[in-house]
């Protein structure tokens, strides 16, 4: 099966980026042992911090992919074009969040994937993308 997780904006921080919310690994760290962990999905991780960039790759990717593993970060929030890319595709979509957004500020509770998502797992630290990897086995 072919996966590729999308990271948006400030996502390339991870490790140094607020621990005391994001956690101290480091994404790349935590790429590698998830990769091992599941040698039967043909894993890809592309991270940007442009919008556009991002729209762009879930349209590459999102009619030949098995799935997407989508944490659009600050995005997720305000960006109707990231949107309208995943409820254009034909790819599930799984949207995800390291921290538990609706513990949060309100601001962070609205999102313009969810609508369009599969599914969305939220609050579970590093650990929401390999329940999404797992949702996809
Ligand atoms: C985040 C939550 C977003 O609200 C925030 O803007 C992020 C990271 C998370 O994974 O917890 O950058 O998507």
């Amino acid at each position: 099966k072919k996966l590729i997780i999308i990271n948006g904006p400030n996502l390339n921080l991870l490790g140094k980026r607020e621990p005391q919310i994001y956690g101290n690994l480091t994404f790349n760290e935590f790429f590698e042992t998830i990769k091992e962990k599941y040698p039967q999905v043909l894993l890809e991780h592309f991270q940007s911090n442009i919008e556009g960039e991002i729209i762009t790759k879930i349209q590459d990717v999102g009619f030949s992919y098995h799935g997407v593993i989508l944490n659009a970060a600050a995005y997720t929030h305000t960006s109707v074009g990231i949107g309208d890319a995943v409820a254009a595709i034909e790819t599930p979509v799984i949207e995800v969040h390291i921290s538990n957004t609706f513990k949060r500020e309100e601001f962070r509770h609205q999102s313009y994937v969810a609508p369009n998502a599969k599914g969305v797992i939220v609050g579970f630290g590093l650990q929401s993308y390999e329940l999404a990897i797992q949702s996809f086995l």
